[in-house]
């Protein structure tokens, strides 16, 4: 390279470290875009994010799990007894209006993990028992009993159909 052989020590120093710190830059742009291309969520991932459900196929008094972001959801289609139950009521140990649980009073729809240490609860008779420390639940979700702190947690969901939920999607 001629202009690098007419250079002295000191300009051949200078020559050197300016391609190796174009080359180390260009080197650390490549390498950046597959990294940052990485965290972009895949079709997949943003897939997942969102659970379409229909409900037309849960009975009066039935209830259906599906899978959300990885974690259990109980879908609880209530009876008409069983909505005036929990109207009736605020709860036990976190005190809350049914009415803020739910988005039509026959469906109720919540993240299946115990707030005490992550178990997924049973549905047995009204509400659910978890039977790894003993908490229950209402048909709203609500904890009766502890040691679960807290109620189960609603996740964000909407009806984009008279019978069919979004959950995912506030
Ligand atoms: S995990 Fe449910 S009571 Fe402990």
């Amino acid at each position: 390279m001629a202009e690098y052989d007419d250079l002295d020590d000191t300009g051949r120093r200078d020559f050197l470290l300016k391609v190796t710190t174009v080359v180390t830059g260009a080197g650390a742009v490549a390498a950046s875009i597959p990294f940052v291309a990485s965290m972009n969520p895949s079709a997949e991932l943003l897939a997942k994010a969102n659970t379409e459900v229909d409900l037309s196929d849960i009975p009066v008094g039935g209830m259906h799990t599906v899978a959300w972001q990885g974690k259990p959801i109980f879908i609880l289609h209530r009876t008409p007894e069983s909505i005036k139950a929990m109207e009736a009521t605020n709860g036990g140990l976190k005190p809350e209006q049914d009415s803020d649980r739910v988005k039509k009073p026959e469906w109720l729809v919540v993240i299946g993990v115990c707030t005490h240490m992550g178990c997924v609860p049973n549905k047995e008779g009204p509400g659910w028992t978890c039977h790894c420390h003993g908490s229950q639940y209402d048909d709203s979700g609500r904890v009766l009993r502890g040691p679960a702190p807290n109620n189960l947690e609603v996740p964000p969901y909407r009806f984009i159909a008279d019978n069919k939920i979004m959950i995912g999607q506030a």
